[in-house]
């Protein structure tokens, strides 16, 4: 109940998500938020602001320039009274106004009129996601401080399969809930994260890499984020947005993903090795597209550096959080890197577990530090996320 006491302002917009906005506004309730909603006129044809009022037990506003709402509660007095803006869905239109500082309805006006933390959970057809301008508005709406939940990928309302799905109503809620419970216990650190996978080139045009995608690393990045910390996310190539107020720096390789690190380091409290480096790199990458002039073809690897036990053995080495991808005996091998690799913590995953860990948006982890451990059961990786930074801040702040 860490919402108790807090208010939320819910915007919806016009998508067909916003029929499942009575469900969110349940789950916020059932967090001890209090819940104000405001529509805007597209959102109408999709929820009816009478069911919105049932379930929230406020009346619903939907009007810059209603008298009666005024009189009741003026727009910038329901903008000062949110400690939370949440906008779900968030249409395409919404978020290019929100950019743009546009104020022509109720809701863009108190967007601008709140200095309440914006969480925004954008739903939209996937080609419309992956549009040039969506993607600048998510930008400049990243840099001015909003924070996005979502979209995830999965089958849509049009029939399309890909990513622009509102995130599920539970998840939106326990991502409000967790961004109170972590928040600001990293204040004024520096936190340098890995992720996503590393290409190894062996021609111009082939390379060697896994399934990683980067989820898990970039629910890190927010989460630590959100417990008011500076990140630099270090990714391998994947495909999502950079996190809101993230810096992110583009690698490839598992080397220039080392030097990257190696050059962020020194400013770094806490350094957490979340991407998938490949263990090996063809020893010579050819000039040449290789040809398939014989039936057999032989590469030779040469192994890469270790980022990670790289860090940790630097003279001033930061709190280090490594992850261990295990298959079996996932206590011996993870306890093992903890202390080959002289780590503070590592959170293992086991992959033998189906739907869980690579390529999902859940996964279930085993924390382990030098006297102890903690499980963290299955969840979305935005909810262990915070769980594994606020769990893992607890043990940087009492070191
Ligand atoms: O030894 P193993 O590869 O299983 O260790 C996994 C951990 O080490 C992960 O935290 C991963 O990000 C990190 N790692 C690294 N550089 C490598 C290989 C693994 O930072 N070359």
């Amino acid at each position: 109940m860490l919402l108790l006491g807090k208010n939320v302002l819910l915007g919806v917009s016009g998508g067909i998500a916003a029929y499942k906005t009575p469900d969110l506004v349940r789950k916020l309730v059932a967090k001890g938020a209090s819940v104000r909603v405001v529509l805007t006129s597209s959102a109408e044809h999709f929820v009816s602001p009478l069911s919105l009022q049932a379930v929230s037990g406020n009346t619903v506003s939907n009007d810059l320039l209603d008298p009666a709402a005024e009189a009741a509660m003026g727009h910038i007095e329901l903008a000062k009274w949110a400690d939370y803006l949440v906008i779900a869905p968030a249409t395409a239109n919404l978020l290019a106004k929100m950019a743009n500082g546009i104020a022509d309805d109720l809701l863009t006006t108190l967007y601008l009129a709140s200095v309440a933390k914006t969480v925004v959970a954008p739903a939209m057809n996937q080609q419309m996601w992956q549009a040039a301008s969506v993607k600048r508005n998510i930008a400049l709406l990243s840099g001015d401080g909003v924070e996005f939940i979502g979209p995830a990928a999965g089958e849509q309302a049009c029939g399309d399969v890909g990513p622009g799905r509102m995130v599920e109503p539970q998840d939106i809620a326990d991502y409000i809930d967790n961004i109170t419970e972590v928040e600001q216990t990293l204040s004024g650190k520096t936190v340098l994260i890995t992720a996503g996978p590393t290409r190894e080139a062996i021609d111009p045009v082939r390379y060697i890499s896994n399934h990683s995608s980067g989820k898990m690393g970039y629910a890190l990045a927010s989460a630590a984020k959100a417990a008011g910390a500076n990140v630099v996310l270090v990714s391998g190539p994947v495909s999502l947005s950079p996190p809101a107020g993230v810096e992110r720096v583009n690698v490839d390789s598992a080397q220039s993903m080392h030097d990257a690190v190696m050059a962020k380091v020194n400013d770094a409290d806490i350094f957490i090795a979340c991407a998938a480096v490949a263990d090996y790199r063809a020893i010579d990458q050819a000039e040449n597209k290789i040809k398939k002039t014989s039936d057999e073809l032989t590469l030779t690897f040469t192994k890469n550096p270790d980022i990670l036990k790289d860090v940790a053995a630097l003279p001033k080495a930061p709190f280090t959080l490594g992850f261990a991808a295990e298959s079996q005996k996932v206590e011996h091998y993870a306890r093992g890197k903890l202390e080959k690799k002289k780590l503070n913590m590592i959170a293992a995953n086991d992959i033998s577990i189906q739907g869980l860990g690579f390529n999902s948006d859940q996964n279930a982890l085993h924390v382990f530090w030098p006297e102890g451990d903690k499980v963290l059961s299955a969840d979305s990786k935005t909810n262990l996320a915070h769980t594994l930074i606020s769990l893992m801040a607890s043990h940087y702040n009492n070191k």
